[in-house]
């Protein structure tokens, strides 16, 4: 992962704050609307985006985070995924809520429900209950933390796909969780 944290000019670190500290529903309210003005914005295609089309286009191998603007002590973080063609992540949620708008491309969320009650270590029934492609014009998708958020985002197509995500502050100590379909299994996820 080639993932910095710093902060991205084009974007006011006060006002993603300012999201961070809302309640979840509230915030994923302010959220959603922001990624999408800020793939509308010039400013930030051209500075943030372009300069990564080359290197998306000719990118081989799995999907990678090309850039991480973050908050101090996980308030939050703003990312910029790269999904060459055929890749996709595991099936996974996050112990934040979550926001994310393709910048270029398309990429494929598939969403998942949980169907057990938890109570059994690292065990977990999952039922897909829908899947869409998001592109630029579609807007952003968004997830709750946890069993609210449980999916699974690829790149099933033959170009790459660039999307930026925004993840509020984490609750608990993992990133999230990973969820295996085959064997009913999920284990928690550490950040890299
Ligand atoms: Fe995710």
């Amino acid at each position: 992962m080639n993932a910095g944290t710093m902060t991205l000019p084009v974007v006011d670190p006060d006002y993603l704050k300012s999201i961070s500290e809302l309640p979840t529903e509230l915030a994923l309210q302010q959220a959603a609307p922001f990624l999408v003005r800020l793939m509308k914005d010039p400013a930030f295609f051209e500075g943030e985006i372009r300069p990564l089309l080359e290197e998306a286009r000719g990118a081989v191998g799995d999907w990678y985070v090309a850039h991480s603007y973050g908050g101090k002590d996980h308030t939050y973080s703003l990312q910029v995924f790269i999904w060459p063609p055929s890749t996709e992540t595991e099936i996974h949620d996050h112990s934040s809520w979550g926001v994310y708008c393709c910048a270029v491309g398309s990429v494929l969320e598939e969403r998942y429900e949980r169907l057990d009650d938890g109570s059994r270590l690292d065990h977990v029934r999952l039922k897909k209950i829908r899947q869409r492609m998001w592109s630029k014009e579609d807007g952003a998708s968004s997830v709750l933390p946890h069993d609210g958020g449980i999916h699974r985002v690829g790149n099933p197509g033959d170009d790459a796909a660039i999307s930026v995500h925004l993840y509020g502050p984490r609750i608990g100590e993992v990133d999230g969780r990973d969820y295996e379909l085959s064997c009913d299994y999920v284990c928690d996820r550490r950040e890299d």
